[in-house]
Parts: C-alpha cells; sequence; structure tokens
C-alpha cells in the first residue's frame, strides 16, 4: 500500500453502517474525533472499509511504533499462538516473561537492580503503581499533575486531570490525591516566563502544600509523565525535572514515571524521561509495548518490591503471546534503528511545523520530542485563546484528504506516527495539515 487515496468522500456507505450499529450497540461513554472506519494496514498507510487510502499520524493513539500488521511482530504472535496462548503467570510460569523483564530491566534508564509486574493496560500499571508505592511506603497520599492522563479506572482516573467528562459523576475518587501545576511553559498557571522564573511551580509545591495541608512524609509516590500526553503533548522546559526530582528525593516521594504514551522510542529515546537527565523510581510501559497487543509493565528499583506473595497479580497480564510481541517489538526497534528515525522524521516534522507556525496566525505553539509533536491551535497568537472548533476543522480536513491525525488536550494537534514513518510520507501528510490549517484559520 502506498500513499493517501479518497474513493468516496468518507464515512462512506459501509463506514456509516458500522458506526450506526456501534452507537446501537456499544457503550456511548466513548469519545472519537471522526468516524474512520479501519479495514486493514500496513506500515504508516492504512484503508478504510470503503477502499480509501490513509497515511497515519495517531499510530492506533501512540501504539504501532512499527505501524500496523508488521511482519516480525504477526510472525512472533503466529508462532506462540502455536505452542500455547494462555497459562496464568499467576500461578505458573513460563520462559517468555523473564526474557522480556530483562529485556525492560536493560532499556530502562538506572543502572540499579530492578523487577518488573505485568499487566494488560495502561490504567492496569497505573493501578499496581499505587498499591505497590502505597504498601512500601506504609504512607497514604499521592501528586499527580492538572492536565494528567493516567487511565480510566477508579486508582487510574483519580490521578487524571485532563478533562471534566472524565471524572463527571464518579466520585468520591480515591482519597489522598492532590494536583499540581504542571510546567506548561505557553500557559503558565502563575503568569510567569520561563526562566526567569526559576522553576517556581517546584518551589509552589514546597510552599503551599507540603508546608501548608500536605505533610510531604504522608506523601507515597508522585506521578508525572515526562510529556504531558493526553493534556496536550506539554514538554516541560530544562531544569524542571531535576528540580522537582530534588524534592520528592528530599521527601522521600518515589516518583513514578508514566511512559505509557511518552515510551518506547516515541520520543527518539526509549523513554522521554531520559531527555531530562532524572531517573525514575518506578517507570510503567504499555500502548507500543506490545504493538498492539494488550500488555502493560511496571519496571521498579528492586527494593521497592516489598509486596508479599499475594498482595497483586492478574490472570491475562503477561499473556505469553503479547510478551512476544513485545520482544519482537524492542527487538525490531533496535534492528530497524528506530529511535534515530524519530529523532530525524521528528525533527523535520518539527521544523515544518515551525515554519507553519509562523506563516499561520492561528497555531499559537509547536513543541515536542522526537515523533511525540503538539501543535497548539488558538484564535489568535496574541490572545492564545483555545480553539477546540479550529482544531477539530483541522483534523476532519485531514481525514477527509487522507491524514489521520486526532487532537489532545483543549485544541492541540497531536502528532504521533508510527516510528517507522518516512520524511516522504510524513511531509505529504504535513501538506495536507497545512491546507487544513489553511482552511480553518478563513473563519
Ligand atoms: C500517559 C498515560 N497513562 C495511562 C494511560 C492509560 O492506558 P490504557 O488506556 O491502556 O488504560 C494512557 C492512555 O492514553 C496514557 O496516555
Amino acid at each position: 500500500m502506498q500513499g493517501t487515496k479518497i474513493r468516496v468522500e468518507p464515512p462512506g456507505e459501509k463506514a456509516k453502517k458500522i458506526v450506526e450499529e456501534t452507537q446501537k450497540y456499544l457503550s456511548p461513554s466513548i469519545q472519537r474525533n471522526y468516524p474512520f472506519v479501519i479495514k486493514q494496514g500496513k506500515g504508516a498507510i492504512l484503508e478504510d472499509v470503503d477502499g480509501n487510502r490513509y497515511i497515519d499520524m495517531n499510530a492506533g493513539i501512540a501504539v504501532l511504533a512499527l505501524g500496523t500488521a508488521p511482519d516480525p511482530v504477526v510472525k512472533a504472535i503466529e508462532s506462540q499462538a502455536r505452542k500455547f496462548i494462555h497459562y496464568s503467570y499467576t500461578d505458573f510460569y513460563y520462559e517468555n516473561i523473564v526474557t522480556l523483564a530483562k529485556e525492560l530491566i536493560k532499556i530502562t534508564p538506572g543502572r540499579f537492580e530492578k523487577k518488573v509486574y505485568y499487566g494488560n493496560s495502561g490504567a492496569e500499571a497505573v493501578e499496581a503503581a499505587i498499591k505497590l508505592t502505597r504498601y512500601h511506603s506504609k504512607r497514604p497520599r499521592f501528586l499527580a499533575f492538572i492536565g494528567a492522563f493516567h487511565g480510566r479506572t477508579m486508582g487510574a482516573v483519580s490521578l487524571t486531570a485532563s478533562k471534566p467528562a472524565q471524572v463527571r459523576g464518579f466520585s468520591p475518587l480515591l482519597s489522598g490525591v492532590e494536583h499540581v501545576p504542571y510546567p506548561y511553559c505557553y500557559r503558565c498557571p502563575f503568569h510567569m516566563s520561563y526562566p526567569e522564573c526559576n522553576l517556581y511551580c517546584v518551589d509552589y509545591i514546597k510552599e503551599n502544600l507540603f508546608q501548608k495541608y500536605v505533610p510531604p512524609d504522608e506523601v507515597a509516590a508522585a506521578f508525572i509523565e515526562p510529556i504531558q500526553g493526553e493534556g496536550g503533548y506539554v514538554v516541560p522546559p530544562d531544569g524542571y525535572f531535576k528540580k522537582f526530582f530534588k524534592l520528592m528525593k528530599d521527601n522521600e516521594i518515589i516518583v513514578v514515571d508514566d511512559e505509557v504514551q511518552a515510551g518506547m522510542g516515541r520520543t527518539g529515546k526509549w523513554f522521554a524521561i531520559e531527555h531530562f537527565g532524572v531517573e525514575p523510581d518506578v517507570i510503567l510501559v504499555a500502548k507500543a509495548l506490545a504493538s498492539g497487543l494488550p500488555l502493560s509493565a511496571l519496571v521498579s528499583r528492586a527494593e521497592l518490591m516489598s509486596w508479599p506473595p499475594g498482595s497483586h497479580a492478574t490472570t491475562f497480564g503477561g499473556n505469553p503471546v503479547a510478551v512476544e510481541a513485545a520482544i519482537a517489538t524492542i527487538d525490531t526497534i533496535r534492528k530497524m534503528k528506530l529511535l534515530d528515525n524519530a529523532e530525524k522524521v521528528g525533527a523535520y516534522m518539527m521544523k515544518r511545523l515551525k515554519e507553519i507556525e509562523e506563516k499561520h496566525e492561528i497555531v499559537g505553539d509547536v513543541r515536542g520530542k522526537g515523533l511525540m509533536i503538539g501543535a497548539e491551535i488558538v484564535k489568535n497568537k496574541k490572545s492564545k485563546e483555545p480553539n477546540p472548533a479550529g482544531a477539530n476543522k483541522i483534523v476532519e480536513y485531514s481525514w477527509k484528504h487522507g491524514v489521520l491525525l486526532i487532537t489532545a488536550g483543549i485544541s492541540t494537534l497531536r502528532f504521533a506516527p508510527p516510528l517507522i514513518i518516512t520524511e516522504d510520507l510524513a511531509e505529504k501528510a504535513l501538506d495536507v495539515i497545512e491546507e487544513g490549517i489553511k482552511e480553518a484559520g478563513k473563519n
């Protein structure tokens, strides 16, 4: 499959029928950007059920690092499925969970002893981290960030603070969670400017939480996203995490780095936190880990894993087929040098998007690392007023013209293509998206 091709205006007849039936038979709790109905795909090109072809800027929401249906992963899945599809690592043993654990220990930052726990989803890794850190520290509270997204199960959603709809109607949530401002310099919550601010947002935690109403010796863990994902692809400024980690260390608070969206090479390094020169105590991995099969991992400093047998487990976690897919994914990322590709194509996309930002009044801020890039759409550069209608128009225009892209945060275009994307395909996609920006800017 090559390039884009729109045969019928999407959604075509087949897509419409599937969407209608989905609405009739499935839970309405899911919010989608536009009715793209996939039939199949290869690499960074996808085909819908009406025969239209698209360039993929979503990677199934930062999951398909190797693109759709990558041969090495398909082969690994087939081969393992013939041997055994399941045999509960909660009660028995098999070898590949050890092979993958060793790989994860190798590629995650920190040259200290580590241990791995497997789950099925990002939220499950977050739940495990909540329980592990509470158990180990014997402390009840947590810190998380405004704008954070950590998942939708009861514990994970208590740490989440990115959209009211995610929490509305579900209280009471987990008690003891305090949210603090994320270092979102384009919209600094303190109306300060970096670097003159001296990273006041860290001092704020000390002066207003720790010295007033959140005894730090009651805080088990701080959950961070190294780059905020659902919150709008927000990149902290240099020095932020060094100062934040020091405050946590001074108070013996465990730092849990949620790399569910940013990890596995997306930013040009295995884990996004490596850009900031700090080493978290716990790292959470999911999404791209097994190229789309459900698998998550919690990789922790070994000494934190003091929870006893019987305290935490799951039937499907560490499923042997998903684990084989993960081993093949890591191997292929290495063989194809995809960290380098993410950096190279990411640099190209960033340059082009910065040029687009210069030219178009409704593009307020472009930021990112590697192939995790956000372009925030605003009413105009001076007011910086978020422009969700504009962002939605651009995304819809792109879809209708053969490029799959979604938003993050209130009005940010979210670029998260497969790590195998070429500069040529990225250029084609950006040509279409720039036309969409022009159109949206007319109103
Ligand atoms: C940073 C982060 N953490 C956790 C999750 C939850 O993962 P899942 O949807 O697999 O439960 C997500 C999902 O988008 C995420 O981006």
